[in-house]
């Protein structure tokens, strides 16, 4: 385990460029996996976790030959395509969205049966959350203890449902929506709320018969996806660890380039705003890539913060960044609360025991509830400590931007999980110093 030390450094100041985004790039070498022709896709995030989707469509088939400059060009195997490794194992690492994607597609292969598996973080993950509706499209999924993995996806041939989603889960939404494409007739995916909706816009771009009407999606059966490049944006999730550095480090100024800025993902933007942090720029209206998604620049300034209550709603729009929400409230001045996000009990780790302890370790005054957290701060900085990231890379960088923030050093105890969404990460906040 790698222990580092991060203090106070003054000011963050500069151009930043984000890595590539990590939930686009594993849609994107999917996708690309289930076309008969090539697909070039630009700006590929090169991180842990989409190494294990690259390895494991490598392993059903594909071919992948990476250009260099984040290049990579997929040879799919085709979206019905009697997949390679059947009887095998697939190893998805630490990667919560491979594992809940792939059996979408590896369900609609009549014949073909494969046990996925991970880290040790993972088989902590639930995945009955895809078995259930999997298992009423036809295909049979047997999973350890009903609920966790390894797994074991037999496909079948499948038919529509209608399916209302007992969480907001953009994950579950993708697995039912790729199944769909194998299923006879239509298959409807309710959402109780918006949720990132990243699989939808590939489905656009690749010509796919796709229907919405607010939170209800329709998917037509398709024989094959019509892809030839899909260029993936910076990664708002990565970029908020350094935005929120910038809010909270006085004096810091950071200009922020080709960051996604697909609203569906802006909600931490949106929470720190209200808390009165300096983020100008192109949110309301965005350029666009070729992945159909919306790219632009942010102007962040740091200064002074007060409390916000962060509603049930906004919550899937801001799921992988309500650890910072976190951390700017024990800075701002008041009281900050979250509330329904049950959600992050279920991610690489107890997110919500993580930043309690984690942070009141560094003195912050927080609690947690069943659904969130409590933290109240009066606008002075935490003092500083260690603080585990119990294998979780956003863990991690939590404890980074906490120590640039602090009054004296934080350690981070096992820094190395950054490298599974952000490898870079420690090389870039230096750059800004
Ligand atoms: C993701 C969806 C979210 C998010 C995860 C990536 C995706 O998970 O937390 O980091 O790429 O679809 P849920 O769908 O479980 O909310």
């Amino acid at each position: 385990m790698t222990t580092a030390r991060f203090g106070p450094a003054g000011p963050l100041r500069g151009d930043y460029t984000p890595p590539a985004d990590k939930s686009i790039s594993h849609r994107a070498a999917l996708f690309a996996a289930m076309c008969d022709e090539p697909v070039t896709v630009r700006n590929f995030l090169d991180a842990e976790d989409t190494r294990s989707t690259l390895s494991a469509v490598m392993a059903l088939g594909a071919g992948i030959e990476e250009e260099g400059n984040a290049c990579v060009v997929v040879r799919g195997v085709g979206l019905h395509a009697p997949l390679e490794a059947t009887e095998g194992r697939l190893d998805v690492g630490n990667a919560g969205t491979l594992m809940r994607l792939l059996p979408g597609w590896l369900a609609g292969q009549p014949g073909g049966v494969w046990t996925i598996d991970g880290d040790e973080s993972i088989r902590r993950r639930p995945v009955d959350r895809v078995a259930e509706p999997l298992r009423l499209m036809g295909a049979q999924v047997d999973a350890r203890d009903g609920r966790f993995p390894p797994f074991t996806v037999r496909g079948a041939p499948l038919t529509g449902i209608e399916y209302a989603l007992p969480v907001p889960s953009a994950q579950v939404k993708s697995c039912v929506l790729l199944a769909g494409m194998m299923a006879s007739g239509a298959t409807t995916v309710v959402e109780p709320g918006p949720s990132r909706d990243h699989t939808e816009r590939l489905l656009r771009r690749a010509r796919v018969a796709f229907e919405q009407d607010g939170c209800r999606m329709t998917i037509a059966p398709v024989d094959e996806l019509e892809l030839d490049e899909i260029v993936v944006p910076g990664d708002p999730s990565s970029a908020a660890f350094v935005i929120a550095a910038a809010v909270l480090v006085s004096g810091s100024r950071v200009v922020v380039k080709d960051v996604g800025l697909n609203w569906t993902r802006t909600g931490f933007l949106r929470i720190a705003q209200r808390m009165g942090a300096v983020i100008v720029g192109d949110l309301e209206a965005p350029g666009t890539v070729a992945s159909e998604e919306p790219v632009g620049e942010l102007d962040v300034a740091s200064g002074p913060l007060e409390g916000t209550v962060v509603e049930p709603e906004e919550v899937p729009l801001a799921i992988d960044e309500l650890t910072l929400v976190a951390l700017l409230g024990a800075h701002a001045d008041g009281e900050t609360v979250v509330r329904g996000a049950a959600e992050l009990r279920l991610k690489e780790s107890d997110r919500i025991a993580g930043v309690v302890e984690g942070l009141r370790g560094l003195g912050a005054d927080i609690e947690a509830t069943p659904d969130g957290f409590v933290v109240r701060g009066d606008g002075s900085p935490l003092r500083g400590g260690t603080i585990h990231a119990n294998g979780d890379h956003r863990m991690a960088m939590l404890g980074a931007v906490a120590g640039l923030a602090s009054v004296e050093d934080v350690e981070v105890a096992g820094m190395e999980a950054a490298a599974v969404s952000y490898p870079g990460f420690e090389r870039d906040v230096k750059a800004l110093l």
